[in-house]
Parts: C-alpha cells; structure tokens; sequence
C-alpha cells in the first residue's frame, strides 16, 4: 500500500520504517529541513535501537521529504504523528494537528484514510474530520481514523511490529477494511471501535501506566518510613495476575514525552467534559514529590551541599534512549546546583542533549571519572552498563564511599557489605 507519514519525531519515524518493512512504500515528511537532511544522508535524529537497520534494510520503498504534498498526493492512507506539546494550562497544544489537517485537504486528490497517530484528546478525530471539509476544494471523499501509539522509546520498532494490541478507531467499513489491510502482516488482536473510544484508550492506558508508577512510589515511601523493602512488596502484588508485575519498579518518577503531558491532558480534557478526576492529579502529585524527596535524601546524607562534588550517572529519563524530555535528573540536577553542589555526569546516550540545558556542568567519558574524587555517586537511569560497574573500583575513587540509587540497581545487603554508604528508594540499607 501506498502510505504517507508526517512528522518524523519517534512515533512518525518509527511508525514509517515499520510501515516500510511490512512491505508498504512509505513517504515521511517533515517540516524540519535539519532533520530531513540528516535522514536523506542516512543518519537517524533520534538514537533508538535498530532504527537505523530497518531504514538501511527497507531504503528503496522509504522517502524523506519536507514538502506535505509528497505525503498526500497519491497515497491511500496518511499518519498524523505531529507532537502535541503541552499549553501551561496542561491542555494539548492542537495548531500543528490543525496545520496538518489543512494542508491535506489542499492536496486532497482521491479516496483517503486519514490516521490520527499522535496522542490527542477525545473528539480531535471528529475535528480532524470537518476541518478537511471544510477547507478541500474538490468532492473527493475521505474518512478519519484514530490508531493511538503504544510504542516505549528504546523498544519502539519491537512495540511496533510485536504490539500487544492494535487499537483502530473508525466510522466506516471502507476505512475499517483499508486499515486491516495496513495491519494484516501483524498477528496481534486487533480492537476495532468508535473513534472516540480509541482516543480515550490511549489516555486511559497512559494515565492508567503512570498510576501505577506513583502508587509503587507512594509505598516505597511508607516502606522507607516502617522498614519494609518495596522490591519485595512489588514482587508479592505483581504475582497476582489482576495487579501484574509490570511498572511497579518504584524509583525517582516517571518522565519522558508522554507520561507527564499525557496525564496533564487527560485531567485538563475531564475537567472540560465536567468530570474532575482527581485520582490523576494526585498522581501527578507524587510524581512531582517523588523527585523533591530524592533531592532531599541526597541533601540529607551529605548534609552541606555547598562545594560538594556530586557525580551523577544517567541523565535520560529511561535506559535505552537519548531523550532527555521531563526526566528526573533536569530537576535534580537544578536542585543540587541552587544548593552550591558541583555537578559531575555521565550517560551513554544523552550527554548531547544536556549540555544544551545545562552547558556548565563537567560531563565525563565513563562512570569511574565521574566517581574520581566525587563525595557521592547519584544514579538516575538504570543503563545495564551501571549494574555492571566494578564496585571496588568506584569505592576507591570516590572521596566517601556513598551510593544514592534512585532506580533501585544494586542490593542493599551486598553493598553495606563491601562497605558503602547505600541509599536506595523504599528499602532499607542498614540490613
Ligand atoms: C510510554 C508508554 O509506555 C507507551 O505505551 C506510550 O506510547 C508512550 O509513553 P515511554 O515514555 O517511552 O512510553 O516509556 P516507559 O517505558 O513507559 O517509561 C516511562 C517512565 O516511567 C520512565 O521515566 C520510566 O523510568 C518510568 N517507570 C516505568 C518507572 O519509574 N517505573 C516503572 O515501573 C516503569
């Protein structure tokens, strides 16, 4: 089939390289002509594993273009995945979905299935809809799909190809058909509902994800407070197949492009229905206090920040991936700079992207430069290369043999063992 993509950020790019190995040629436009550039010359703007190999692999039924035209005209099925930042009041900013919804209808030149990919509020498919109505200047027909995103970064093309549903909103057989077709290479169970219906999924499996993070974040800091270890209190809830085991790892709060904005929506879209659905900003709560109590823990086993050197190790919001959008370590890192601290880091993917937002702190080439004469180890993001660190080798580097885990990698036991000062989140490290 014929398909244009636009937007090349992480769904649309994703979206069009798998497209193109299920056998589809693909069109992925963007209006960022750097971004283009780099593709056209083979280099990805984003870091996400095997990307690069499935372009290489698919090249001859994939192009870049910057001109819309060439995602429209002529192709059968069109993907929206423009980003809907979020307005400081937490509702999604909708201009570019608009934009882009107007620009088809310019080009509009036959029959067309129309997929809203990007994660927006409930009823944009319907708007979506009457603004290439109104604004086509032919009779051409077309119909408005919503086929929301569940791909993680750092696992985006497998979620992609192997998702466990594939969740297709439509409102007539023609388009339902169309897209059944798109999908047919892939086995997983296929939901077909209204179009509304898929845009709640979407919000509702987001918000639902992160709920789940702040209550295992909230139970860690009550087993802080009484003695218990929240690893072993995941363990035991997760094996109940009604809780699961997945996203209960307790830590210094979720971040990244689409929890934190995505849970701002879905509150902000409520309280426009008439509903105030409190349980979701009281999530957001705890994710925000989550950050400002490991700040606090740092504080607390340092006590002077003031010239301290603190080495930090993980800077993403999540392993596997070089974005940086919301994680934990802006905040922390701000925090420890206000209170006087030195800031030494290191990640294996995301050095680039901080320098941008903190240019004057002193980024290193591995992990044992950072623990060099540093009076504490803070690590943020649980890259599998940190677990593997030689501990023997860090104790010796550092000025006061002092770990502050905030993704829970080692255990606490073996750690007092080989004589480190180890603070990790909900367990205790006296033991
Ligand atoms: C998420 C959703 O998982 C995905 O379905 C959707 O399409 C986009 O948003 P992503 O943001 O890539 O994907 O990352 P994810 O792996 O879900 O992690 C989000 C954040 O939650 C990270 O900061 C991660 O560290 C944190 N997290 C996750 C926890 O703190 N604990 C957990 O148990 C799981």
């Amino acid at each position: 089939m014929k398909v244009g993509v636009i937007g090349c950020g992480y769904v649309g790019l994703t979206t069009g390289v798998c497209l193109a190995e299920l056998g589809h040629t693909v069109v992925c436009v963007d209006n960022d002509e750097e971004k283009i550039k780099k593709l056209f010359s083979g280099k990805l703007p984003i870091f996400e594993p095997n990307l690069d190999k499935l372009i290489k692999k698919n090249k001859k039924r994939i192009k870049f273009s910057i001109d819309i035209k060439d995602a429209v005209v002529s192709n059968e099925v069109i993907f929206i995945c423009v980003g809907t930042p979020s307005n400081p009041d937490g509702s999604p900013d909708l201009s570019y979905v608009e934009n882009v919804a107007k620009e088809i209808a310019k080009y509009l030149d036959s029959y067309k299935v129309v997929v809203e990919k990007s994660t927006v509020p409930v009823e944009t498919a319907e708007w979506i809809k009457k603004t290439i109505q109104r604004y086509k200047k032919n009779n051409v027909e077309f119909d408005v799909v919503s086929n929301p995103e569940f791909l993680r970064e750092g696992s985006a093309v497998k979620d992609f190809l192997y998702p466990d549903r594939i969740v297709i909103g439509v409102e007539s057989e023609k388009a339902k058909k169309i897209m059944l077709k798109l999908y047919q290479k892939i086995k997983s169970p296929k939901i077909i509902v209204d179009t509304k219906s898929a845009e709640l999924i979407k919000h509702a499996s987001n918000s639902f994800l992160a709920t789940k993070i702040s209550f295992i974040n909230a139970v860690a800091n009550i087993c802080e407070l009484s003695g218990a270890d929240v690893e072993k209190v995941a363990l035991g809830m997760g094996l109940d197949k009604r809780i699961g085991k997945d996203f209960l790892k307790a830590g210094v709060g979720y971040g990244g492009s689409c929890f934190p904005k995505d849970v701002d929506a879905f509150i902000w879209i409520s309280e426009k229905l008439g509903y105030d659905f409190s349980l979701l900003k009281e999530v957001k709560k705890i994710n925000e206090k989550q950050k400002e109590l490991f700040a606090k823990k740092i504080e607390d086993t340092l006590w002077i920040l003031k010239e301290k050197m603190i080495g930090i190790l993980g800077l993403s919001f999540k392993p596997n991936t070089d974005d940086i959008r919301e994680a934990p370590s802006i905040y922390i890192i701000k925090t420890l700079k206000q209170k006087g601290a030195k800031i030494k880091a290191y990640d294996p993917k995301a050095i680039q992207k901080m320098k941008q937002i903190f240019p004057d702190i002193e980024y290193c080439d591995n992990p044992y430069e950072v623990a060099k004469n540093s009076d504490c180890l803070v690590i943020l993001t649980e890259w599998p290369e940190f677990k593997k660190l030689d501990l023997k080798k860090v104790k010796k580097l550092l000025n006061q043999p002092i770990i502050i885990d905030g993704r829970n990698i080692f255990d606490p036991k073996k750690m007092t063992k080989l004589g480190f000062i180890y603070k990790c989140v909900g367990r205790r490290s006296d033991v």
